[in-house]
């Protein structure tokens, strides 16, 4: 009889260790000399094939005046148009494909909030290379063969399910597809299962966590031992916060449609210091946003990726409006590191002059007793004023009126010190704002257009 497959034991303690180097991937392992060199070679071949297989590449290009051959370092990408959302919404719902349709094996879409969804296509290459970054940001998470992995991201167009699912078999773990919603039952699942990992977006992992508590259920007390949180803008006030309430680690995971999915980037467990790009596959700079010029590492600004092996939909310079800044590597020394996101341009709110990320905003709320981390924001116009209304729910409905008042004028308080800007605070009843199933929506804004 062969010996029964066991998943390794997965005590807290070790889970801060590093990687064993035999569970390291061939790039995983190179200097960043040779690194560098597999990129520009990569880089090369990215940009022949978007110029001779893509119209529009080919007219940009063009019309910058470059060629691929243009391109023979790295920092030669500088020269080369970016490509915006706009370009794939152009071009919709294919003209941005490089490969006969019959290459194509997988379609997904975002839906975004105005327009047109953006339809991105894999071939077979590009599903295997993703399923290995997938696999290669579950191993920095603390992931192994045998693990069970909750994916409760959605399944369907959303990149966020599927593309978990696929990379956590190639990672060789057992696959729970719970996808989002149905709330009551994913805590039984979680409970049944006794799975080691979590990959959600925080904010239903939030929604989550409320259930485990009406349930009756400690969720310090389950199985769960690292989650692996995306899709959205978190902060480590709300690290802290779920590493605390379910006795677990959570590290992050980024990755956009555009460029392949989750698995762009990823938060290596045992250093919890921002997240290594996997740079073999893709190429980031950091440009100002207004100015477009590239800025250098270290430097705060917006993130810009380059696909260096996609073949469906090859990618080149593209504007992802995430804000970021580059840092060297830690725990994987060949791939430089983004720090942790805390906004989109597109989020940014101007109040009254003052520019202010709903990520701030959680920041004050979860340091503010007697409160609970879920919290919404309005945007209304008073005469030729915007006003900020900022509604949280208390922790518990035995926060009395006294309290609440309190923690309305601490969050006030908090803003006006460390933002600059004054804003109206409201305390609302448990339970009473929206709870999120998938990526969590902060801001309402009314005011009129
Ligand atoms: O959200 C892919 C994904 C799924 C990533 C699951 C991680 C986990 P889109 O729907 O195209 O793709 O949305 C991409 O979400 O440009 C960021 O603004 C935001 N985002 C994704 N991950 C993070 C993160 C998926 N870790 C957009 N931190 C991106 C902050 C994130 N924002």
């Amino acid at each position: 009889m062969s010996s029964e497959p066991t998943a390794p034991p997965f005590p807290r303690a070790r889970l801060g260790e590093p990687l064993p180097a035999e569970l390291l991937d061939d790039a995983e392992r190179m200097s960043r000399a040779e690194l560098q060199e597999l990129q520009l070679a990569r880089l090369q071949a990215t940009l022949r094939h978007a110029y001779e297989h893509v119209e529009l590449y080919r007219r940009k290009f063009d019309d910058a005046g470059v060629t691929p051959a243009d391109c023979r370092s790295l920092a030669d990408l500088a020269r080369f148009p970016f490509t915006t959302k706009a370009d794939l919404r152009d071009t919709y719902p294919f003209g941005m494909f490089a490969v006969p349709m019959d290459r194509v094996r997988r379609l997904h879409a975002s839906s975004g909030t105005t327009g047109r969804p953006v339809v991105v296509g894999y071939t077979d290459g590009d599903l295997s290379m993703w399923a290995d970054v997938v696999a290669r940001s579950i191993r920095a998470a603390g992931g192994r063969p045998g693990h069970k992995v909750h994916i409760s991201y959605g399944y369907g167009l959303f990149t966020g399910g599927l593309g978990a699912h696929y990379g956590a078999e190639r990672a060789g773990c057992l696959v729970i597809p719970a996808s989002g919603g149905m709330t009551a039952r994913q805590v039984q699942l979680i409970q049944d299962f006794e799975p080691e990992i979590i990959m959600v977006t925080p904010s239903y992992l939030l929604t989550l966590l409320d259930e485990f508590e009406r349930q009756g259920v400690d969720p310090r007390s389950t199985s769960l031992r690292v989650g692996i949180f995306g899709a959205e803008p978190w902060t480590e006030e709300m690290r802290r916060e779920i590493e605390e309430r379910m006795d677990i680690h959570a590290v992050d995971i980024y990755g956009l449609s555009e460029v392949i999915g989750p698995g762009v980037a990823q938060e290596c467990v045992e250093t919890k210091d921002g997240l290594h790009v996997w740079e073999d596959h893709f190429y980031p700079e950091i440009v100002d946003p207004i100015t477009d010029e590239v800025l250098a590492d270290g430097d705060p600004g917006e993130l810009v990726l380059t696909s260096l092996t996609k073949e469906a939909l090859p990618i080149i310079r593209y504007r992802t409006r995430d804000l970021t800044r580059l840092l060297p590597g830690t725990a994987r020394p060949a791939f430089r590191r983004i720090e942790k996101i805390t906004g989109r341009c597109d989020d940014m709110i101007i109040l009254r002059g003052v520019n202010l990320f709903p990520s701030q905003i959680e920041e004050i709320v979860l340091r503010t007793p007697g409160v609970a981390p879920h919290f919404q924001l309005q945007l209304t116009r008073r005469g030729r004023m915007d006003h900020l209304l900022v509604q949280v729910e208390a922790r518990s409905a035995a926060i009395g009126s006294e309290q609440r008042e309190a923690a309305a004028r601490a969050i006030g308080q908090g803003v006006k010190d460390g933002i600059g800007v004054s804003v109206e605070v409201v305390i609302v009843d448990p339970e009473t704002l929206e709870r999120s199933v998938g990526k969590i929506r902060r801001v309402r804004d009314l005011r009129e257009r």
